[in-house]
């Protein structure tokens, strides 16, 4: 499912997608964006994709653990699969022309927008007036990224959607106001059964790397054990795997079972119900935590190999952030032009 309306036929396809290092990766980067991102890069995608330091720090991080967490977001991309020869790959802080076009859609997003902001909202909570000023301004910056590149099209995971529906939104009014067609209008794209991975204690809530407890969530870090313990002791119900996938309706614990056993087998949920049909979790999760072991240990594996070298993965972010340079500088200079700022 591809969403959102049609692209401008002058902007050639490009994509772009980034994740934030505020912590470790979690399954739910792997199946709901990376796994992708490989996919497209691999189709012959123009792709760009980024680890959004600057996003990081919209919360406190610790200087030395974001170091370690922005490493190690570079090295879960290029671990799964992202080439940095084909795709361009590096780190958001080392182009300062993403803060630069954030500051001229500060200028053009409307608070009202921001405050539909349904993430701000949640990680806000009751504390709104306690907050620092950037995670309110966040979505502003996330356009910049997209829009800084004229990517036209944004693997992401669910919960970015109506990130992706303001940055239309941003690149629409700023064409209109300055009654340009310079920005495309980026569709989000959300694909598969694994657009959002829930929590493995309650299936209410999302997957995240912020979580309370650590038994809620894979790491792409953690060992065979750990997985195999993780889904062993993941909440269900007394029922097992349904005949049909509508008997999942109202299981949200089950049905994110069967949705990360699907992703990471590349099946449809439906395919996965009916193979196991019938089946008890005794059955279930052994399996599904062995598949989850086969397809994430080689990852994880070649994660600490590549984490152990920080030269090699400093050089690759450098590399990769002069050529986004090269793309990103010629459209802020465009932008700043079209703006009327001086040069
Ligand atoms: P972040 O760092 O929270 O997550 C990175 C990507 O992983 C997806 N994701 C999930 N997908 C399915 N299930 C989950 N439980 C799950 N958790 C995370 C996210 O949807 C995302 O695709 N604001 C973004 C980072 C960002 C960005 C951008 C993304 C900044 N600029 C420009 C795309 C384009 C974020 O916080 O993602």
């Amino acid at each position: 499912m591809s969403e959102g309306g049609q692209t401008s036929p002058a902007f050639t396809p490009r994509i772009f997608s980034g994740i934030k290092p505020s912590g470790g990766l979690t399954l739910g980067n792997y199946l709901g964006a990376i796994k992708k991102f490989v996919a497209a890069q691999d189709a012959g995608k123009d792709s760009i994709f980024c680890v959004v330091d600057l996003h990081a720090i919209t919360v406190w991080q610790d200087p030395k653990d974001l170091q370690v967490a922005t490493r190690e977001v570079a090295a879960g991309y290029i671990a799964s699969g992202i080439d940095p020869t084909k795709s361009i790959l590096f780190n958001q802080s080392q182009v300062p022309e993403h803060a630069e076009l954030g500051w001229i859609f500060n200028c053009v997003a409307r608070v009202g927008w921001m405050n539909r902001m349904t993430q701000f909202k949640d990680k806000a909570g009751n504390n709104a007036e306690k907050v620092s000023l950037g995670l309110y301004a966040y979505p502003s910056l996330m356009a910049a990224d997209i829009l800084l590149y004229h990517a036209t099209h944004v693997p992401v995971g669910d919960d970015q959607k109506q990130h992706v529906e303001l940055t239309r939104d941003i690149a629409a009014k700023f064409n209109h106001d300055y009654k340009v067609d310079f920005f495309p209008m980026t569709e989000p794209v959300i694909e598969g059964p694994a657009v959002r991975v829930m929590n493995l204690r309650d299936g209410s809530k999302k997957m995240s790397k912020s979580g309370e407890s650590d038994m809620e969530r894979i790491n792409m870090l953690d060992d065979a054990d750990k997985i195999a313990k993780k889904f062993k002791k993941a909440k269900t119900d007394p029922d097992g795997i349904p005949e049909s996938i509508e008997g999942l309706d109202g299981r949200p614990e089950a049905r994110n079972l069967v949705n990360i056993y699907a992703a990471l087998s590349d099946q449809s949920a439906e395919a996965v119900v009916a193979e196991y049909a019938g089946a008890g979790w005794g059955k279930f999760k052994p399996t599904l935590a062995d598949l989850a072991v086969d397809k994430l240990a080689p990852i994880s594996e070649e994660m600490r190999r590549l984490m152990d070298d920080t030269a090699e993965i400093d050089k690759i972010l450098r590399l990769g952030a002069e050529r986004a340079r090269d793309i990103a500088s010629p459209i802020l200079k465009k932008t700043y032009e079209i703006v009327g700022l001086v040069r």
